[in-house]
């Protein structure tokens, strides 16, 4: 087995996961960050990064770490690390692609003795059944006699400066009872807040994705609450607070569930559960819940502007926020884009205003247009949909003046006070 003084990493795919990780261990080992985007090289080799994970201060303290678009050169790695994508298609299928490529490219680099982990969020078994034939197939060696492997789950969240990747705790595992020891010893080295060591890669691939389902499912059931008080005419937060004095009530808010974990794992799991003979209710039950919740939304905003008299059709609408969460630039899976597609139908004017997200990515993306400035006094309807720090700061007052005198005001994020807006989740 390989010793840690050895280790010369590559890790491949340098996106929301990847270059934290890559920078910790470039403090201390020869590391190369490799990704197929050469956009992403060129920005990261100038010392910056556009997902704002790592500060420029923070890229130039990873003395040790440098970065390629060429394959050619992980042939200098004996340890890869892959955190690439791990989608899912429209039919909500895990796309396994960016994995499988991950895999070619590793596999073509490998070398007898070398290990391979990966960190990307998969269904239990997907390292050894997808990962591994292939890298098998590529290098012509043979798994866990010539190379070996591990997996090690990311859960760091985007956005967040306190939860770090050195700060959490990570769950580690090998192919052998060796490989699982030197790949925990390898993220011991670098992650302060220490390790556990599953009893397979199996487990440790289990373990990711069960911690999304559980908070997805958990909050499809605040979110089915917020659909009935709302039906009662009862304020879900204010029945929230009440319950959240017992002890062990858990505190979920209802919400749109957008992102490329939360809103994604979950199929990972349910496919395999399907594939291996075994329909899962309650897990697509909480995805069917909350992938409603943007309608739900629209829905609201529509009726509350009916009640006004406010024209639906023609009407001017602004919706703060398209990220899919707050103070973040991450468009990925935004759930903010099922209220403007339900709003169509009605023909009003949508303006979407996000300070946070690249407009290109978000015209890219989902075909939106984002505004550089909501013109004050000119909408019927605004909807605050993430609670970024700015729309915070604004409160109710500065909020309201961007609309007409009578406008529907609909907190979706319980960002302002109540009594100040017209409806709220
Ligand atoms: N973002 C998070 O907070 C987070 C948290 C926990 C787990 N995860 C999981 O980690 C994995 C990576 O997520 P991410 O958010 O960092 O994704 P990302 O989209 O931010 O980054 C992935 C990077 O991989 C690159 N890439 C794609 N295919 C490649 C290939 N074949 N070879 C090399 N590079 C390739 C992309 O260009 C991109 O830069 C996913 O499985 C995700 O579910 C993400």
């Amino acid at each position: 087995m390989l010793k840690l003084e050895q280790a010369r990493i590559a890790v491949v795919g340098l996106g929301y996961v990847g270059l934290p990780l890559a920078v910790e261990l470039g403090k201390r080992y020869d590391t190369l960050g490799f990704d197929i985007n050469a956009g992403r090289i060129a920005e990261l080799r100038q010392g910056h990064d556009s997902t704002l994970e790592v500060s420029d201060e923070e890229l130039r303290q990873a003395p040790r770490l440098s970065y390629t678009d060429d394959s050619a050169d992980l042939a200098r790695a004996n340890v890869y690390i892959a955190t690439v994508p791990t989608p899912i298609d429209d039919a909500k299928r895990p796309d396994l692609r960016p994995l499988e490529g991950a895999s070619r490219t590793i596999g073509r680099a490998l070398k007898p003795g070398d290990v391979a982990i990966f960190e990307s969020t998969v269904y239990p078994g997907a390292t050894e059944e997808v990962c591994v034939p292939i890298m098998e197939a590529e290098s012509g060696l043979k798994f866990n006699q010539d190379f070996f492997v591990g997996y090690s789950p990311e859960r760091i969240n985007p956005g967040d400066k306190e939860h770090r990747v050195t700060n959490i705790l990570k769950v580690t595992s090998g192919s052998t009872p060796e490989a699982a020891e030197f790949v925990d010893a390898l993220y011991r080295s670098v992650i302060t807040a220490g390790t556990h060591k599953a009893s397979s890669i199996r487990v440790a691939e289990a373990a990711k994705v069960i911690e999304n389902t559980q908070r997805d499912v958990n909050i499809a059931l605040v979110n089915e609450l917020a659909l009935i008080f709302n039906r009662l005419g009862i304020d879900t937060e204010e029945v929230l607070k009440a319950a959240g004095t017992k002890w062990n009530f858990l505190p979920f808010r209802p919400g749109l569930v957008g992102g490329h974990c939360i809103g994604v794992d979950p199929y990972y799991l349910t496919h395999k559960a399907q594939q291996i003979g075994y329909h899962p209710s309650m897990i697509l039950a909480g995805r069917r819940v909350n992938d409603g919740m943007g309608a739900f939304v629209a829905g609201q905003v529509i009726k509350l502007m009916t009640r006004k008299r406010i024209h639906v059709a023609d009407a001017n609408i602004l919706i703060m926020g398209l990220a899919f969460k707050e103070n973040c630039p991450d468009l990925r899976n935004t759930r903010v884009v099922d209220v403007v597609a339900e709003f169509q139908g009605y023909h009003p004017r949508v303006d979407v205003y996000d300070p946070w997200v690249d407009p290109n990515e978000a015209l890219e993306e989902y075909g939106i247009e984002v505004i550089d400035a909501p013109e004050p006094g000119s909408y019927d309807a605004i909807i605050l949909a993430v609670a970024h720090s700015q729309f915070v700061e604004m409160g109710a007052d500065r909020i309201r003046a961007l609309g007409k005198p009578d406008a529907v005001l609909f907190d979706v994020k319980y960002v302002l006070p109540p009594d100040t807006v017209d409806g709220r989740l």
